[in-house]
């Protein structure tokens, strides 16, 4: 049985974890405040979820999901997630998260970042532009929505895609990481996302004609 690691318990990490044991995936999931916060969300969650702190998730995993905004300053585990698959699904918010400079300029994407800060890790940028909510409910066995995913490692493109498939949604390349702002908060894939999702047409279409957007704007 594959155990999924799950750093954040929010309404992404509880979605992917619901979604994930709905598909035969164990989880032993984590937030900032400590394992004993979470025994309404495991009681949700049933038998096959455990509550732990960030450093046992990373270390239980067979792979592992990041369902935090990123800091400047890595607060995940690197060590446990050493070697791993790991799935970020972090978007820039400037207003939530304050300004990345060298992502303000476009000289690097937030998953980049990520990479830089877990660099034995094969970081993938998955499961972000869907709203949580709808993520276990609006997943279909083949048609729309697709979902992008972007890595520099191509196995861990084929484990989300793998992922994708049997959640219901079919995937659409768009790596490495320095291409991943094409799917990133304001661009047409994001917008489209708040509308219920795109087809697998209009997934590329919409990566292609996106636009490098300033934080500001
Ligand atoms: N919400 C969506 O629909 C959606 C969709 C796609 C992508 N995203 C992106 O996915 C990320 C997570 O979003 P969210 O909506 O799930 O956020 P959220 O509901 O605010 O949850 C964030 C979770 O991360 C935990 N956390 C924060 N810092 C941590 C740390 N250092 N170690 C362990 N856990 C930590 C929090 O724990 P505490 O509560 O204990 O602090 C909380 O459980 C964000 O970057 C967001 O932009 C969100």
């Amino acid at each position: 049985m594959t155990t999924i690691g799950i750093i954040g318990a929010g309404e992404v990490g509880s979605q992917i974890a619901r979604a994930a044991i709905a598909n035969g995936y164990t989880v032993v999931i984590a937030n900032s405040r400590g394992p004993e916060t979470l025994t309404r969300l495991i009681a949700g969650l049933g038998a096959s979820a455990r509550a732990a702190t960030a450093a046992e998730a990373a270390a239980a995993g067979d792979f592992a999901v990041i369902a935090v905004p990123l800091k400047l300053i890595n607060d995940i585990p690197a060590q446990e997630l050493a070697g791993k698959i790991v799935l970020d699904t972090n978007n820039y918010m400037p207003g939530r998260d304050g300004h990345f400079p060298v992502v303000d300029s476009g000289e690097k994407t937030v998953h980049e970042l990520r990479q830089e800060q877990l660099p034995t890790s094969k970081i993938v940028k998955a499961f972000t532009h869907i709203q949580a909510p709808t993520l276990f409910g609006f997943a279909r066995p083949a048609g729309s929505p697709d979902l992008a995913v972007s890595s520099d490692h191509p196995e861990a493109v084929s484990l989300v895609t793998g992922l994708y498939d049997t959640f219901g949604y079919d995937s659409v390349d768009n790596s490495p990481l320095s291409e991943s702002w094409r799917s990133g908060p304001g661009t047409p894939v994001w917008h489209r996302s708040l509308m219920g999702g795109q087809s697998h047409d209009a997934l590329v279409r919409n990566l292609a004609v996106a636009t490098r957007l300033r934080a500001e704007q």
